[in-house]
Formats: structure tokens, sequence, C-alpha cells
């Protein structure tokens, strides 16, 4: 059955689960604001109040959002998310940690063949649902799509913007460097500390995908880890970043023959001075110690309760940029993606944009575990530019 042919009858175009929560609130707004007409949408959560209160909030702005379908689910009721997958083309679901809340809606999605996004920044949680259901969402065409917030739509289409501007057919090398100021929601520390209570769980799953996931023929595609050191083109001191990103940009690469025959990419945190260089890497190594002590854990999460973030405020004085060198075929090109505070603001508009582009654009036949580059690719990088996030190029060295 086609895609099309599936998906005649939904109710939906979209539904966003977790709209209550602190960045599923930015989100909604968000659709409010920029959903095109004609556009079905809907709010789901647990809490039938707080759906409600949500709504009125968002009528308060555009009085049209005081019709807004509002849908009853819970993480822990499979039953509530079949319902919900069967109802739409594509969910959007913010409710983490993924690990935790996550895994019966990736299953449900990719039984109806229901496209799907996350803000999943969690290394377990994205293997775990590739070993357990990229065979049926292959199957019955389900794009699942995890990480589309600032993990990893910035670092994924940065990367695939910076291959397009290099020659093709031939090894390519880029090199990442992340600068942002912000600070964190009560929902991505428990995120955060349930992956540093995970450690053991996560290498296992990692190791278990390695092994059984067919690796690109004839290709080679490379992550390599390194140590922090100074970095000349960077102006800064390069910190190895231990995040997802790498790992989504690798599939990419797998997935994409315009990558290249060898392909390289390296990941880092640009860090203008050595002292919080060294700071950052002292709190990354506390957290990750201290995040397998259960005591240590609680007083830590104790800290910001699930529903808290940034004040307007702060977000309005938060930023990212992230540049990349790449090279390859002898030409040089450095990019950069940009826009304002990456953990929220634009994170909401990555995964609304995300969500409208898998239900209303053209995009390429793919289904499984998908990237944002593979399952979206120029059709995102089109929309976010649109939206307001920054994709250019600074420079091509070389070129007078
Ligand atoms: N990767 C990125 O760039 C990025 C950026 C931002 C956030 N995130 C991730 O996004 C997730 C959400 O963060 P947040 O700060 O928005 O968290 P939050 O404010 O605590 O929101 C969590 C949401 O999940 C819902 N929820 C919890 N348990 C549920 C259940 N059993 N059934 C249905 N809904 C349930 C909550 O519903 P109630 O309102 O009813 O409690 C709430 O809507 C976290 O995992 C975070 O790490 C990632």
């Amino acid at each position: 059955m086609s895609r099309n042919d599936r998906e005649h009858g939904r109710e939906y175009d979209v539904v966003l689960f977790g709209a209550t929560g602190f960045t599923g609130g930015l989100t909604a707004e968000y659709l409010a604001a920029h959903a095109p007409d004609g556009c079905r949408w809907a709010l789901a959560g647990r809490n039938r109040d707080k759906l409600l209160r949500l709504r009125e909030r968002l009528a308060e702005t555009d009085p049209s959002c005081a019709d807004l379908p509002l849908v009853h689910a819970d993480a822990d009721d499979p039953a509530s998310l079949r319902a919900v997958a069967e109802s739409t083309r594509v969910v959007a679901t913010t409710v983490g940690p993924y690990i935790r809340h996550g895994e019966p809606l990736v299953a449900a999605c990719a039984e109806a063949g229901t496209d799907y996004v996350d803000l999943a920044g969690e290394p377990e949680f994205v293997d775990l649902m590739y070993l357990r259901h990229h065979e049926r969402a292959r199957e019955t065409g389900a794009r699942l799509v995890h990480s589309c917030g600032f993990d990893s739509v910035p670092h994924d289409l940065g990367v695939l913007y910076t291959v397009e501007h290099l020659p093709e057919g031939v090894p390519l090398r880029i090199d990442g460097y992340v600068r942002a100021s912000g600070t964190i929601s009560g929902g991505t520390l428990a995120s955060v500390l349930t992956v540093a209570s995970r450690q053991r769980q996560t290498g296992a799953v990692a190791r278990e995908r390695r092994r059984v996931e067919p690796r690109p023929a004839g290709r080679r595609i490379s992550t390599p880890s390194d140590l922090p050191r100074r970095s000349a083109k960077a102006g800064a001191w390069a910190v190895p970043l231990p995040t997802l990103d790498p790992q989504v940009v690798a599939r990419s690469a797998a997935a994409l023959e315009r990558y290249g025959p060898d392909f390289r990419y390296r990941h880092y945190a640009a860090v203008r001075r050595l002292p919080v260089a060294v700071g950052g890497i002292a709190v990354a190594g506390a957290f990750l110690a201290l995040g397998l002590v259960p005591a240590a854990r609680r007083a830590l999460s104790a800290r910001l309760a699930p529903g808290e973030g940034p004040s307007p405020e702060r977000r309005a004085k938060s930023w990212f940029a992230v540049r990349f060198f790449g090279e390859g075929g002898g030409r040089r090109v450095i990019t950069e993606v940009s826009g304002g505070d990456p953990g929220y603001g634009e994170t909401a508009k990555m995964l609304a944009e995300s969500a409208l582009c898998l239900a209303l654009d053209e995009l390429p036949e793919t289904s499984g575990q998908v990237t944002t580059a593979v399952a979206m690719g120029d059709a995102l990088i089109e929309r976010l530019s649109r939206a307001g996030i920054g994709f250019r190029v600074v420079a091509v060295p070389g070129r007078g």
C-alpha cells in the first residue's frame, strides 16, 4: 500500500504529543502561528485540564485555536498511543526522557505506518528503537526521525549543506564547531541525568547496533574521537562533544552517496578561553560520575522540576552558531548554521517544521529509522531558513 493510500482518511496531519510540557507548549505556539491554512493538527497529552488551559492560551493570540482538537493519550497506555498513531499522518512527541516513556509510541507509529518525530538526544533510545522497530517501519512505510531539535538538526543539516558545497565523488573531511549560550529545562535535566545513569546499557545497545546494521558497501564513514586541543582555524579551544550528533551525521553519510567514498566528521565545542574549556570538561565529567549515584541524581533533578524552563527574557538572550570547516577534492568551504535560543525557541521551531515537512512536502521515498538529512534534507533546510535559522557560506578559502 502506498503512503498516500495508507494515509487517506486520517483525521489529522500532525498530532503534537506532550503539548502541555515546556518544549511542547512552545511547539504548540509555533504551530498555532505557522501551520498553514488547512493543516489539520491536534494537541495530545495525558492531562485534560492542562490541554484545555493550553488551548485557551493559544486562543488568546489566535482565536481560531479555540477549536483545536484535544486528544487524550498516556505514554503508559499503549492502546491510547495506537489510537493517536492511527489518527494522524505525523506524530511529534516531546514526552521524555524517551528511554523511559518513548518506545510504545514508536512501536505504534511503526505498526500504523505513521511518520514520527521527536527530540531525543539519548543514544541508547535511538539505537534501541533501530533494533526493535526499524524493520517494521520499513514494511509499513513509517519514517521514524529522532533528534529533530538542537540535537541534531543544525549539525545534521549543517553537514549536508556543507557537503553540497564540496565536489562530488571525492573524500570529504568536515569539522563542526559549536558555540551556544542558553540554559536548560527540567525535562532536559531529567533526560541528561537518565543518560548519565545508563552508560553501561548505552554502550551495550550501541555495540549490538554496530553488529547488525549494514554498512555502505565500498564507502568509508568515520567520526574519530579526539582530545581537547587548540584549533587555529576555529580560533578557539576545541573540546570534543560527546553528544549524539556525530552518530546522526555518520548515519546520514552512510545513507547518502553524495557524502562521497571516504567521509570523516569531527564534532567539537568551540571555547574561546582555556579556563572555560577546562571547567566545561570538569562539569561534564562530574555529571557523568554523579549520574551513576541515585542519591546524587535525585538531588540534582530536584533543582529543576519537569515543566520548568528558561524565562522568555533568558531565551531572548540565548543563541547558537555552528561553524563547519569542510574540504575535499582540492576545495575548501566554511559554512555556518545559526539562530536564537538553541534548547527551546529554536528547538520548538525545528520540531514543528520537521513535522510539517513530513506531512506536507514532496520528499524522497524513505522509511524506517532515518535522519533529518535523509528524510527531509534540502526541504527542511529551506523551511528552517524561511523561519529565520541561518544557513550560509562564510568563506571559500583559496578563492580570490
Ligand atoms: N534535543 C534537544 O535539542 C532537546 C531540546 C529540548 C527538550 N528536549 C527533550 O524534550 C523532552 C521534553 O523536555 P521538556 O523540558 O519539554 O519537558 P517537560 O516540560 O517536563 O514536558 C514533558 C512532557 O511529557 C509529558 N509526559 C510525561 N509523562 C507522560 C506520560 N506518561 N504520558 C503522557 N505524557 C507524559 C508531560 O505531561 P504533563 O504536562 O501532563 O506532565 C509533558 O507534557 C526531554 O526529553 C528533553 O530532553 C530535547
